[in-house]
C-alpha cells in the first residue's frame, strides 16, 4: 500500500501536446503484408489504423515536436524548463538518453532530464515522478514526455504483433497548482518482474548482445504472448483503476474521464466495466493510433482538452496503464482548470 501523500503544494497538468507521424498504415495494407484481415484485426483488437514514423528519424525526432507543441500551448519558453523525462522503449540510442536529446534540441538550456523505461506504463510512472519533483519544492516546470517508434522494434512478420502497435509521441508540462485541492491527486503504481517471459525483447541488451545470430533469429523484436498478457492486463489495470477510486472515497459515477492505456479495446471495456464507468466516459483512440506504448495516455488527453475542450474544472480524471515488466498503476487527477 502507497503512503497517503502529505503534500505541501501539490502538482497540475498545465498543457498537453502531441507528434503523430503523417504516414498512415491501415488494417487493409496489412492484409497485403501477412495473413490477417480487416475485420479479425477490428473485432480482436479495436485497431484500424496506426502512424508509421519514416525510417531513420528517430523518438527525439517526435518527442522534440511534442514537447514543443506543448510548451507553446502554455507559453511557457523552453530555457524555463527544469528537468525533462522521457518515458520509452525505443530512445534513438542506448546512451545518451532521448531527454538529452530533447534538452539540446528545443534549448532547454537550464534543464536537466532522463529516460524512464516501463514499457507501456511508462507515462503514468513519468507523470508520478514529475509530480513528486513539483510537490517537494524543488522544481517548478517538468516536461514529461511519451514517446514510441514501435514500428523501430516490431517484426513486420509476426501477425500477432505488428498489428498491435503504433508511433507517436505526447508531453505534459507539469507546473505547482494554483489551488491546492486540484492537481494530480494520488497514484497507485505497481511492478512485477514476473511477467518478463511473456513481454521482452529477446536480444540487444547487456545478457545478449547483438550478433550476426540474434539478428538472424530475429530477436530484436517484441515478442509477446498475447493472450497470456491479455489476462494480467484486464485483471491488474482494472484493480488499480478500481483501488486509486475506492482510496479517495470515489466511485465510477464521480469519474468525468477514464484515460486507458490502448492496447486493446477489449481489455479498455473490461477494466471500464470493472471500475462502474460508462464507456461514454472513456476516451478511446486505439482505433486511430492503436498502442503507441508510452505516448496513449498523453494522445487521450490530448483530444479531450485540445481537441474536442470536454475537461471542465473540477472533473475527476482517472488514469490506468499496464505494460512490459510487467509494470501497472493508476493516477487520479482534479482537474483544475476549464479548457
Ligand atoms: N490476424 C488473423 N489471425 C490472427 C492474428 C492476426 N493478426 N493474430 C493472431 N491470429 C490468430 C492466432 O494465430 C490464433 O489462431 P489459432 O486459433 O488458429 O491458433 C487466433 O488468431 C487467436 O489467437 P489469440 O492469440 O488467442 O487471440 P486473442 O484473442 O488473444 O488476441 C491479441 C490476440 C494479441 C490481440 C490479444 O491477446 C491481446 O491484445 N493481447 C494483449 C496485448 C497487451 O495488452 N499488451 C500489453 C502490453 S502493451
Amino acid at each position: 500500500m502507497e503512503m497517503q501523500q502529505k503534500t505541501l503544494r501539490r502538482a497540475h497538468i498545465s498543457s498537453v501536446g502531441r507528434f503523430l507521424p503523417e504516414k498512415r498504415l491501415t488494417n487493409k495494407e496489412l492484409e497485403k503484408m501477412i495473413d490477417t484481415s480487416d475485420e479479425w484485426i477490428v473485432t480482436r483488437t479495436g485497431i484500424r489504423e496506426r502512424r508509421i514514423l519514416e525510417p531513420g528519424l528517430g523518438n527525439s525526432y517526435m518527442a522534440v515536436r511534442a514537447a514543443r507543441d506543448c510548451l507553446e500551448r502554455a507559453g511557457v519558453a523552453p530555457e524555463a524548463v527544469d528537468t525533462i523525462i522521457v518515458a520509452t522503449v525505443t530512445p534513438d540510442m542506448f546512451f545518451p538518453s532521448t531527454a538529452c536529446l530533447v534538452q539540446r534540441d528545443i534549448g532547454a538550456i537550464k534543464a536537466w532530464g532522463f529516460d524512464l523505461s516501463a514499457g507501456c506504463s511508462g507515462f503514468v510512472f513519468a507523470l508520478t515522478t514529475a509530480a513528486q519533483f513539483v510537490e517537494s519544492g524543488r522544481y517548478d516546470r517538468v516536461l514529461v514526455i511519451g514517446s514510441d517508434v514501435m514500428s523501430s522494434i516490431i517484426d513486420y512478420t509476426d501477425r500477432a504483433t505488428c498489428v498491435l502497435f503504433g508511433d507517436a509521441a505526447g508531453a505534459v508540462l507539469i507546473e505547482p497548482c494554483p489551488e491546492n485541492d486540484f492537481g494530480i491527486i494520488d497514484f497507485v503504481q505497481r511492478c512485477d518482474g514476473s511477467g518478463e517471459p511473456h513481454l521482452h525483447m529477446k536480444a540487444g541488451g547487456s545478457r545478449k548482445p547483438a550478433s550476426m545470430e540474434t539478428v538472424k533469429n530475429r530477436e530484436h523484436y517484441v515478442y509477446q504472448e498475447g493472450a497470456q498478457v491479455f489476462k494480467v492486463a484486464v485483471t491488474q489495470m482494472a484493480d488499480v483503476t478500481v483501488e486509486i477510486l475506492r482510496k479517495n472515497n470515489l466511485t465510477g459515477s464521480d469519474v468525468s474521464f477514464l484515460l486507458p492505456h490502448q492496447a486493446n479495446l477489449r481489455i479498455i471495456k473490461a477494466c471500464a466495466d470493472r471500475a462502474g464507468i460508462p464507456m461514454e466516459k472513456v476516451v478511446v483512440n486505439i482505433d486511430r493510433f492503436a498502442n503507441t506504448t508510452a505516448a496513449t495516455i498523453p494522445l487521450c488527453l490530448y483530444d479531450i482538452v485540445v481537441e474536442d475542450k470536454r475537461v471542465k474544472k473540477g472533473d475527476y480524471l482517472v488514469m490506468s496503464a499496464f505494460g512490459a515488466g510487467y509494470t501497472w498503476g493508476s493516477v487520479l487527477v482534479r482537474w483544475w482548470e476549464d479548457w
